[in-house]
C-alpha cells in the first residue's frame, strides 16, 4: 500500500494536528451552567454542525431531526470524516417502545472480488476504492421513521453552509493541508454550490435521487470512470438494515450498543463485563487486547459470516479473560489467531432531548476523504469503505495490520466496523449517556475510557473527553499512550508503551443531568456541542 503513510500520519488526519482550539462556535449558544433549563443538545465534531442540530431542536425538532441536521452539516464542513458519499449507523433510543439501530453503512458492490484485489485493485484510492455509498438513503429512511421535522427544515443549515460558505475550522484546515486535492472541494468563498444543490434534491425527495436519480448516476459515472464496478443495479438493491442493539448490564446500568457489523459493540460489552472499578490498567489493557483478538478472528457481517456474539460475551468467556490477567503480559498468539483488522477516519454526533430521546450517530467515509473522488455534479466525496474488508488476506491494509477471512469481500456484503455508536440508561432505565466517536479501532477504547470515566469516576462530559487516552489493538502489540497515561505499570509488566504525540480518536459525549443536558464534542477535533433551551422533563 504506498499510498498510506504510517500510522501516526494517518492518525494525525483522522483528528487533528493543530493546537486544541474550538472551531467556529454556534453564533447563538446556550450553555449549560445549571441555571437555563436546557431542552436538548447535540454534540458533533464541529461547532458549526452542533450549531446545525440545535437549530432544528429549536424549530421543533426531535433529536433525530436534530443528529440527521447535524449529519448533513458535517458533511459540508467536514468533508474528510464523512457525507452523502459514506455510510453509517444510527441508535436511537426513543421515549417510548424499543431501542432500535438503522444499519445505513455501505456494502460491496456486485462486481467486487477478492481476485481484482489481489491483482492488484486499490482499497483506499480509485473507483474499486468505493463501495455503494448509502448515507442520502439512510438518513432519509431515519428521518421517515422517527424525524417529526420536515426534510426541508432538517436541511437548511448544511444548504446554507455549503450555499454561502464557511469559516475553514483548525480540523478541515488540517485535513486539507495533508490532502491538497481536496480543496477543489471549494471555491473561493470556500463555498460548495453542487452539494448545495444535492443537499436540496435530499431535502425535497429523500434518498431517492441517491438511489435512482441523478445523484445516483453522478455516482456510477464517476467510479466507472476511474476503474470501479458500481452500477444503478446496486444501488436500486441497497437495503438499510434495522438491527436490534446489543443490551449489557454494568452495575445498576444498561449500555445499549452497536451489533455486527460492527466490532464496536461487543468490545465495549466484553470490556464492561471484565473490567471493574478495582482493575488495573495492566488488566485493562490486557481485557482490551483479548477484546481486540476477538474482533480480529469473528468480526464480519452477521449474513455472510458467523459472528459468535453470545459465546463472546459469555459469563464462561468473561471469566476466563478475567482470570488470564497476571503480572506479565503475552505475546499476540496467546490472545487468538494471528490477524487484525482496522479502519479509519469518521464521525459520531451524540443527541439528546427533553421528550426522551436518545440518539448515537457515527458515520463515515473511511480514511481521511475516503478515496478523494469527488462525483463533479453533486460535489459529493466517495468512500473508500472497501477498505474496511480484508481485500488482501494476509496484506496490511491502511493501518499496517492484516484482517480475518470473515471479513472477506463478498458482493452486497458490508465491512467490519468499529464504529460504537452507544446510549447508556439509568437504574430507572432512563438515557443517562450518549456516546461514541470517530478514528478507526481507536473508537472502541476511546468510547470505553470515556464512558468509564463519566459513569464510573464521575467526571464531567468535558473533563473525560479531554483526559489522555490509550489504545492497544492486539496487534501491532503495544500500548499507544497520550501524555498523561500513567505507563509506569505498563512498563514493569511487560507492555511495549509508545508515547503518541498526535491525537487518535474524538469522542461526543451527552449526559442527561438535573436542569437539562451537559455536552461535551473532542477538543482533540476542535469540536464544541450546542444546546436549545427550554422546559426539560428531567
Ligand atoms: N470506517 C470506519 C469504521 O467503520 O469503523
Amino acid at each position: 500500500m504506498s499510498d498510506r503513510g504510517p500510522v501516526a500520519v494517518l492518525l494525525c488526519v483522522a483528528v487533528a494536528c493543530a493546537p486544541h482550539k474550538p472551531d467556529d462556535r454556534d453564533p447563538n449558544p446556550v450553555r449549560f451552567d445549571g441555571t437555563v433549563p436546557v431542552a436538548g443538545a447535540v454534540a458533533a465534531d464541529h461547532a458549526l454542525a452542533s450549531a446545525a442540530g440545535a437549530e432544528v431542536l429549536r424549530a421543533g425538532g426531535n433529536a433525530v431531526d436534530a443528529a440527521i441536521a447535524a449529519a448533513l452539516a458535517s458533511g459540508v464542513v467536514n468533508p474528510s470524516g464523512s457525507g452523502l458519499g459514506g455510510g453509517g449507523f444510527v441508535l436511537v433510543v426513543p421515549p417510548r417502545g424499543e431501542a432500535m439501530v438503522l444499519d445505513f453503512r455501505e456494502v460491496a458492490p456486485a462486481g467486487a472480488t477478492m481476485q481484482a484485489f489481489a491483482e492488484g485493485a486499490s482499497s483506499t484510492r480509485t473507483g474499486t476504492a468505493v463501495a455503494v455509498p448509502a448515507e442520502g438513503i439512510g438518513l432519509d429512511e431515519v428521518h421517515r421513521r422517527w424525524g417529526r421535522t420536515p426534510r426541508a427544515v432538517i436541511a437548511a443549515p448544511a444548504v446554507r453552509l455549503a450555499e454561502e460558505g464557511f469559516p475553514t475550522g483548525a480540523h478541515l484546515a488540517a485535513s486539507l493541508e495533508a490532502a491538497p486535492d481536496m480543496r477543489v472541494l471549494f471555491d473561493t468563498g470556500n463555498r460548495r454550490p453542487a452539494l448545495g444543490r444535492a443537499l436540496r434534491a435530499w431535502a425535497e425527495h429523500g434518498g431517492e435521487p441517491f438511489r435512482s436519480g441523478w445523484i445516483a448516476q453522478d455516482f456510477v459515472d464517476t467510479v466507472q470512470r476511474n476503474g470501479g464496478t458500481l452500477t444503478l443495479a446496486d444501488l436500486a438493491a441497497y437495503a438499510v438494515e434495522p438491527r436490534t442493539p446489543l443490551r449489557g448490564a454494568w452495575g445498576a446500568r444498561t449500555v445499549i450498543t452497536m451489533p455486527p457489523p460492527s466490532s464496536g459493540g461487543v468490545a465495549l460489552l466484553q470490556l464492561a463485563a471484565t473490567v471493574g472499578p478495582d482493575t488495573s490498567l495492566h488488566c485493562e489493557v490486557e481485557a482490551t487486547k483479548h477484546a481486540m483478538a476477538d474482533r480480529a478472528a469473528w468480526g464480519g457481517d452477521p449474513r455472510f459470516a458467523n459472528v459468535p456474539v453470545a459465546s463472546l460475551l459469555a459469563p464462561s468467556r468473561v471469566a476466563a479473560v478475567v482470570a488470564d490477567c497476571g503480572s506479565h503480559t503475552f505475546a499476540p498468539d496467546h490472545y487468538g489467531a494471528r490477524v487484525t483488522p482496522d479502519d479509519h477516519g469518521t464521525l459520531h454526533i451524540s443527541a439528546m432531548d427533553a421528550e426522551g430521546w436518545a440518539v448515537a450517530l457515527t458515520t463515515t467515509v473511511n480514511t481521511s476523504f475516503g478515496s478523494h473522488l469527488v462525483a463533479p455534479q453533486s460535489g459529493i466525496v466517495l468512500n473508500d469503505e472497501m477498505d474496511d474488508f480484508a481485500t488482501r488476506l494476509g496484506t496490511p491494509n491502511a493501518f499496517g495490520l492484516v484482517q480475518g477471512d470473515q471479513n472477506r469481500v463478498r458482493p452486497g456484503a458490508r465491512p467490519l466496523s468499529s464504529m460504537t455508536p452507544t446510549v447508556v440508561l439509568d437504574a430507572a432505565g432512563r438515557p443517562e449517556l450518549t456516546l461514541g466517536g470517530s478514528g478507526g479501532p481507536f473508537i472502541i477504547t476511546a468510547t470505553w475510557q470515556v464512558m468509564r470515566s463519566v459513569l464510573e469516576a464521575g467526571k464531567t462530559p468535558d473533563e473525560a473527553v479531554g483526559a489522555p487516552r490509550w489504545h492497544h489493538q492486539w496487534q501491532p502489540d503495544a500500548v499507544l499512550a497520550e501524555a498523561g497515561v500513567p505507563t509506569e505499570a505498563l512498563r514493569a509488566a511487560g507492555h511495549d508503551v509508545r508515547l503518541v504525540e498526535r491525537p487518535f480518536s474524538a469522542v461526543q459525549v451527552v449526559q442527561a443531568a438535573a436542569g437539562g443536558f451537559r455536552a461535551a464534542s473532542d477538543p482533540r477535533k476542535h469540536g464544541a456541542p450546542a444546546f436549545s433551551a427550554g422546559p426539560t422533563a428531567r
